[in-house]
């Protein structure tokens, strides 16, 4: 389990990106974290992963405190937080394989990375993988030959090969079409059942958010405004997250066609 106990961050700037955020996540629970830009997510993911030391408040992740590790810890569990990206971070000159295989970076010593001598083991893992991500022939392919949603698969298959226990996305869809968003969410949120997987996705859909996650949690200016199931999401709530908007259009219809159904008057016969 991942848990936030009044988590605060202020950067040096003087920007309180984060305000006293407690949130507690169970093992296989994956959670939208939705809010509007400037909210405080992906300092939230960075906390985690301690890219930022949070200011104040305590992190723990499987009940070892994740907030206060050595540089030497935060190596080691590092390895349990897989990290997936809007822009995927791949590098470009390396093939699908090799990017998948980085992923082993934490465990792998330093010369036999250098000289990308992977075990056996983490090779066949790595193309069990690929093929669970739907790369199986493109294992040879160079990165930048990638289509987008492609790259993101090797993303997420790279994320995976670490073995984590959770996933820190921020923001996965943002550069993809809607189809292949919604199939990137949907394998995430696959994976993360399968392997029973906890995982903070960052999300500017609020629509994805609410196909794909049991729970969001909404940011506003480094405070939790809402943290509940997706159909709480009512036109109030996100106007408490996002500010005044018409709100209607954009959440999903289906329970109210189904009332409207009942509703509607009968058709008139024509004359
Ligand atoms: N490295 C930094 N130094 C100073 N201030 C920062 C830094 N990174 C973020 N901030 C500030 O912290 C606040 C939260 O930023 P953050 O990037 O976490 O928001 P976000 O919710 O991820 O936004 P977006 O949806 O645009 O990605 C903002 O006010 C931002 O300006
Ligand atoms: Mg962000």
């Amino acid at each position: 389990m991942l848990s936030l106990k009044s988590v605060s961050k202020r950067y040096k700037t003087g920007d309180l990106a984060l305000k006293e955020v407690t949130l507690e996540i169970p093992e296989g629970q994956v959670m939208a974290l939705i809010g509007p830009s400037g909210a405080g997510k992906s300092t939230l993911i960075r906390c985690i992963n301690r890219l930022v030391d949070p200011t104040e408040g305590v992190i723990t992740l499987d009940g070892e405190v994740i907030s206060s590790l050595s540089a030497r810890g935060l190596r080691k569990a590092r390895r349990r937080m897989g990290m997936i990206f809007q822009e995927y971070a791949l590098v470009e000159r390396l093939t699908v394989m090799e990017n998948v295989l980085s992923g082993r970076l934490g465990y792998v010593g330093f010369w036999r990375s250098w000289f990308r001598k992977y075990p056996a083991a983490d090779v066949q893992e790595a193309f069990r993988l690929l093929d669970r991500v739907g790369l199986k022939h493109m294992a040879d392919k160079r990165a930048d030959e990638l289509s987008g949603g492609q790259r993101q698969r090797v993303g997420i298959a790279r994320a995976l090969i670490q073995d984590p226990a959770l996933l820190l996305v921020d923001e996965p869809t943002a550069s993809l079409d809607p189809k292949t968003s919604r199939q990137i969410m949907r394998l995430i949120c696959e994976l993360c059942e399968e392997r029973h997987l906890s995982a903070i996705i960052n999300i500017h859909d609020v629509l994805l958010a609410q196909m794909f996650a049991k729970r969001v949690v909404g940011l506003q200016l480094g405070e939790i405004v809402y943290d509940g199931p997706p159909d709480g999401l009512g036109p109030d709530v996100l106007t408490q997250i996002y500010g005044e908007e018409d709100w209607e259009a954009t959440i999903s219809k289906v329970e109210d066609e189904d009332e409207n159904d009942e509703e509607a008057p009968e058709p008139v016969a024509s004359a």
